[in-house]
């Protein structure tokens, strides 16, 4: 790790010097940490939810600004602004909201500016279908296929959408192409483009990069979806991880080095019993070898219709999917990169508290109890007996 991605943990230094005053210390999950120069006023994240309602220009809708205020307004430690395509041809759905012109990053400042209004730190999660996106052709608004109703997946015959390698991803998908090694620098580059519009139009406080739920990255970085032979094909983890590490690299060039950048990792594909979580800790050495990543959100399975989450990990329903996995990956990174994840977190918050306070995880991310309830951190904070100032 360079100084520059240095991850200072506000908690511990809690822990270590309790204030001289009498004043009750907060639960875990209301322990501020800090990244780099950002600090998470709690662990508390709001998870990167898609909401397939971009206006015109796969712009920012009203539904959005909505939204975001709601979740601001209950002041998490950060909000995860839903996954934005970066190319037109990488979208999921016709109504996903993309960064790939100034004119959406312009439109998406008007939340980041009521977010900061509330005083939360904001992040975009960027993104990129691969062979899970219709592509850039036109569409009927009313009838395309969506992630959700996946009919007809991949669009129009003409219309083309690229991967790794040329498998469909179900029977009823369209194949994609494979990607040349131009049409792979293509991808890069717009993934950097995103980034620094969503950084210096945006004004975001920090990046997220999807490898993850069987996206483009995610097809390169999995055995299943990449046979290629070349330098981004599937002879060993580095050539597998090298699109998304060359992202990283470039990405951190593009913004300067003082704002975050996290990863949102599938750490297996859970397409054989007793998948090995050797590779999942070795990527997670490349990435933090990197020294640019500051927080590794981990996730599971999605990368076919069979790879589901690593719940099977999980002996116990009463420990939520991903906390094993998170857990696993902090014990080995230690202290040098933030960790996070998502599944049902919200499900026993007590236990959650414990999980951070044990530093299992570092940031909670939920996501469906953030649409459900209005006032869901207030909640948390209740069930722990925690009074927010
Ligand atoms: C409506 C909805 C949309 C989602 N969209 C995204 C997305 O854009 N990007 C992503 O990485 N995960 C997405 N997810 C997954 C969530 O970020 C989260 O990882 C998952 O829902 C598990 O957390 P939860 O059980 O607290 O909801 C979505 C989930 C939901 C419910």
């Amino acid at each position: 790790m360079t100084s520059n991605s240095t991850v200072t943990y506000t908690s511990i230094d809690a822990k270590l010097e309790p204030s001289s005053t009498t004043k009750q210390m907060p639960p875990a999950l209301f322990y501020p940490v800090n990244v780099k120069n950002l600090q998470l006023g709690n662990r508390l994240a709001v998870s990167s939810m898609c909401s397939y309602a971009a206006g015109p220009g796969n712009q920012i809708a009203n539904l959005h600004l909505s939204r975001y205020k709601s979740f601001s307004a209950q002041h998490p430690g950060l909000i995860m602004i839903e996954g934005m395509c970066v190319d037109p041809k990488g979208k999921l759905d016709d109504k996903e909201l993309g960064i790939w012109n100034d004119e959406q990053a312009k439109k998406l400042k008007q939340i980041v500016d009521e977010i900061h209004k509330d005083g939360c730190v904001c992040c975009v999660q960027l993104s990129h279908g691969g062979r899970k996106a219709i592509g850039d052709g036109e569409f009927d608004l009313n009838g395309r296929a969506s992630e959700h109703n996946d009919s007809s997946r991949g669009g129009d015959d003409d219309n083309e959408i690229l991967a790794p390698s040329a498998i469909a991803y179900d029977n009823r998908s369209k194949v994609p192409k494979e990607m040349t090694l131009a049409d792979i620098q293509h991808a890069i580059g717009s993934f950097v483009e995103a980034a620094k519009r969503v950084v210096t139009i945006s004004k975001v406080d920090s990046v997220e990069i999807s490898c993850c739920n069987g996206n483009l990255l995610h097809q390169f970085m999995s055995k299943a979806t990449n046979l290629r032979h070349d330098e981004y094909g599937c002879q060993s983890i580095e050539s597998r991880c090298k699109i998304l590490l060359d992202i990283i690299d470039q990405v951190r060039k593009a913004i300067g080095d003082d704002v975050p950048i996290f990863v949102k990792l599938s750490a297996c594909d859970n397409l054989f019993k007793d998948e090995s979580l050797d590779e999942f800790l070795s990527i997670a050495d490349l990435i933090i070898g990197t020294g640019q990543v500051s927080l590794i959100h981990v996730t599971s399975g999605k990368i076919t219709p069979n790879s589901k989450p690593r719940y099977s990990l999980n002996s116990d329903p009463n420990i939520p999917g991903h906390i094993p996995l998170a857990s696993i990956l902090k014990k080995h990174v230690k202290n040098k990169c933030l960790v996070g994840c998502s599944g049902a977190l919200d499900m026993d918050v007590v236990k959650l508290n414990h999980y951070v306070d044990d530093g299992m995880i570092d940031v909670a991310f939920i996501g469906q109890g953030f649409l459900e309830m209005p006032n869901l951190v207030n909640q948390i904070a209740a069930k722990l007996n925690h009074k927010i100032e």
